[in-house]
């Protein structure tokens, strides 16, 4: 038997099914069925998931929106799959305090909110993007977490409750670094572990060379070969935590 397939039996019946196909099979069991974390998708689902989820909450977070602020990205969400992903690998629980920085449309945070997770907080620069975030939140039905909304800069934020900081690619390096200085600060006044998702991290040097922080995981961008991020990056999310 060639080691790239594998033999089924069924009565007289005989499947041959290529390799592929079983890591797909064992992938989609883990998500759907055992609600393991799950890194990676097969062909259609991120669609599937973007065209789901939207649909099944009445929300509007998709799009790409050029914004006109110093040092800021473009608005993008995270794709869904993917954050789902993200999310079950993070196993929040009541003692967490999630925070998306640069929440935008406030994909995460209406995601965040159907988990475990204590308290979610949205950040964002935009009061148009903040205000359409509030609407998408209204329209969860299952939210198990409470919410606050914060309208301003993530480097003025004080951080001193968060302990898991998400971004999605939301700035250049020159506020990266703010942040971060920011969390240290918190640290000495409330020492705690911080952990922080970097989705596209195109500024990951600034996260690299903090001594206060270790890299626990990266997941590759081929896992999602269907979302592509610019600059293209191998890494597509890299997991950080406070040593
Ligand atoms: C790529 S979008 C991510 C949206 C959301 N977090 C998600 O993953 O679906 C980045 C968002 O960050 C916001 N942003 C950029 N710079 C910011 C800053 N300094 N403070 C707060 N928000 C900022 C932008 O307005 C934009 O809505």
């Amino acid at each position: 038997m060639p080691i790239f397939s594998k033999i089924f039996r069924l009565g007289k019946m005989s499947i041959r099914l290529p390799y592929h196909a079983l890591r797909a099979h064992r992938m989609m069991r883990a998500r759907y069925w055992h609600h393991q974390p799950v890194v990676g998708a097969i062909p259609y689902e991120l669609q599937l998931h973007e065209r789901y989820w939207e649909k099944r909450f009445h929300l509007d977070t998709g799009g790409w929106v050029d914004i006109n602020f110093k040092d800021g990205m473009l608005y993008e969400a995270t794709p869904y799959l993917l954050l789902n992903d993200i999310l079950t690998h993070l196993h929040l629980g009541p003692q967490d305090v999630f925070v998306d920085l640069g929440c935008g449309k406030g994909r995460v945070t209406c995601m965040a909110a159907r988990t475990e997770v204590g308290l979610v907080v949205g950040i964002e620069q935009d009061p148009a993007f903040l205000q359409q975030a509030k609407q998408n939140l209204s329209r969860i039905p299952d939210r198990k977490a409470e919410v606050q909304w914060h309208h301003g800069l993530a480097q003025d934020f004080d951080f001193h409750q968060s302990t898991i900081v998400y971004m999605f690619n939301p700035f250049g390096a020159e506020t990266l670094q703010k942040v971060v200085d920011q969390l240290e600060e918190t640290l000495h006044r409330n020492p705690r572990t911080i952990r922080i998702v970097y989705a596209n991290p195109v500024h990951q040097e600034v996260l690299t060379k903090t001594p206060w922080l270790q890299t626990t995981q990266s997941w590759p961008c081929a896992a999602y070969a269907e979302f592509t991020i610019q600059p293209p990056n191998p890494t597509l999310v890299s997991f950080w935590k406070s040593k």
